[in-house]
């Protein structure tokens, strides 16, 4: 089967054309390698990919590109491209986060309804769900975010709902909620947070701390992408994915201490505007319908994370 990944070169998409390679499936992989973070990060994160014979790999953006040779023999798409982060979605950013995040999933949809491709997975977020403490987040819970960034993930949700009910597009969209692991953007906390304690710098935490996350590791992200991807019973729908690891980000600090054996230097800043106080999925759908099942323990995740970005430290320092 033809997969084409879109946000190929990021830090789930990487991830997902991996997995899809391994399990023998052919890939077209499009990635623009937008400037929100470095190129040479997205370089090696493409590296695995590029070896494979099966993958084929187009720089260009998805608004702009031809999609209809595009999309020539692709069955399923999974659509990861976006202008991730909150906290840089506001002020004159936003016309970025409109461009990459609603105007790539209608062009996509666009084209899809054209070529009677059998599935398309759109990469949501739990940031549609916006500050509440109506907790589990259920998928039919009210959804008012509160940043742009939410805005543009839930306008692109509601445009995969229209293509499927008016032209039988068959999409699927998946509620990520934060994803860490190896490749992790370095805008994210655990990323800056390991980097800060590796080398000795400081930990710029937003909020008080108490704010908690359900975080969910990638491949278990990974695993219900590549599920929803041909899962019955699933179009049309927008299913919660997260690992179920509901923690305050203190307590996160306090773990990656033990795991780096560093002491965290921690300055306080005011609460961002965008950001939510707290996060929980309610995951009874997708284990009902994908058959989600969160594997990856937080701590044994962290380790993971903590141990690639090891590894990368050199690569981090030239970027
Ligand atoms: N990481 C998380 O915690 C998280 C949580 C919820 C949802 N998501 C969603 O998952 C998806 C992947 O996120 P990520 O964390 O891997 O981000 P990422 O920034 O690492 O990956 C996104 C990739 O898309 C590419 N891209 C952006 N606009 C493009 C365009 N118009 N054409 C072609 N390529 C384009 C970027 O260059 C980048 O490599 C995004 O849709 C994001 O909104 C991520």
């Amino acid at each position: 089967m033809l997969f084409l990944v879109t946000g190929a070169a990021g830090f789930i998409g990487s991830q997902v054309c991996e997995r899809l390679l391994e399990q023998g499936q052919q890939v077209r992989g499009i990635d623009s390698f937008t400037d929100y973070y470095p190129r040479n990060l997205k370089e090696n994160n493409l590296e695995p990919s590029r070896a494979s014979g099966n993958f084929q790999f187009v720089e260009d953006d998805v608004v702009k590109t031809d999609l209809d040779r595009l999309l020539e023999g692709v069955e399923v798409i999974i659509h990861l491209a976006a202008q991730a982060g909150v906290r840089a979605s506001w002020g004159a950013n936003f016309t970025v986060y409109t461009h990459n995040n609603i105007l790539s999933t209608q062009a996509l949809l666009e084209a899809a309804k054209a070529k009677e491709t059998k599935r398309l997975v759109y990469a949501s977020s739990s940031s549609v769900y916006g500050d509440t403490q109506d907790l589990p987040m259920r998928e039919e819970s009210a959804c008012w975010p509160v940043s742009p960034y939410g805005v543009t993930k839930l306008a692109a949700e509601h445009l995969c709902g229209l293509y499927y009910r008016n032209f039988g597009v068959d999409t699927v969209s998946l509620r990520y909620f934060t994803v860490y692991g190896p490749r992790q953007r370095p805008d994210m906390a655990f990323h800056r947070f390991i980097k800060a304690l590796l080398t000795g710098g400081e930990i710029r935490l937003f909020g008080d701390g108490g704010q908690s996350r359900d975080f969910t590791y990638v491949s278990d992200i990974v695993d219900a992408t590549i599920a929803a991807a041909t899962a019955e019973n699933a179009a049309g729908q927008v299913f919660n994915i997260g690992g179920g690891a509901r923690v305050t980000v203190n307590q996160v600090i306090g773990w990656l201490e033990d795991i780096t054996g560093q002491k965290a230097r921690v300055t306080r800043l005011a609460v961002a505007k965008g950001d939510v106080r707290d996060t929980h999925a309610d995951t009874s759908r997708a284990r009902a319908v994908l058959g989600f099942n969160p594997l990856y323990d937080l701590k044994k995740g962290l380790a993971a994370e903590a141990e690639w970005l090891e590894r990368m430290l050199p690569s981090l320092k030239e970027a």
